[in-house]
């Protein structure tokens, strides 16, 4: 019916990676696919909990993320990630170690993310209340050749939806009439 693949979600907190890649995934279920959805802050409440965000911690958290992913992956199920993961060298090891996968850039300026600020987490970062935050004060590796690059600052999330959608098809990932 559909490959094991991974659908990888990156970018800064708030960038749209956990609204986006919800979307998929109930349009994946709802077309019957076995499909699981890994996201950075559910992971942290169980299979990372204790974690922080050193950049150990984060390499730790996304190759966590990753092995899980990869067991999916291998027995069939697309497994989709929104984690932040924000260095490239340990997105490309995991990739690596998966194979089939699928990077979505989640970019979206600064300034909008602070100005958005549903966590409140900006305010309290640039306020310097909150160390090592991606993105204010800890690095962010954007990927330099991404299959989507998604700026939700000026894209429509239908749109979005759509582009993810049609690269699965294109790509044979899923099938033609979903
Ligand atoms: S990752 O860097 O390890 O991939 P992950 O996606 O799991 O990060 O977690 C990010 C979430 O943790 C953010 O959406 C935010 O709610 C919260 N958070 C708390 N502290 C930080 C921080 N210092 N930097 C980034 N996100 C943080």
């Amino acid at each position: 019916m559909h490959k094991g693949f991974a659908l990888w979600f990156t970018g800064l907190s708030g960038s749209g990676k956990s609204t986006l890649s919800e979307r998929i995934c109930q349009r994946l279920a709802a077309c019957g696919a076995r499909v699981e959805l890994l996201d950075g802050d559910e992971v942290r409440t169980h299979l990372s909990k204790g974690l922080g965000f050193s950049k150990e911690d984060r390499d730790t958290n996304v190759r966590r993320i990753g092995f899980v992913a990869e067991l999916l992956v291998k027995h069939g199920v697309i497994a989709i990630t929104a984690a932040i993961s924000p260095y490239r060298e340990t997105r490309e090891a995991v990739r690596e170690r998966i194979g089939t996968f699928v990077e979505i850039f989640m970019d979206c300026p600064i300034a909008v993310l602070a100005e958005r600020d549903v966590k409140g987490l900006y305010k309290k970062a640039l306020a310097g209340e909150i160390l090592h935050f991606t993105g204010v004060n800890d690095p962010y590796e954007p990927p330099e050749a991404p299959d989507i690059r998604v700026d939700s600052s000026v894209e429509e999330i239908t749109v979005s939806e759509e582009r993810v959608w049609t690269l699965l098809k294109d790509r044979e990932l899923i099938p033609l009439s979903w």
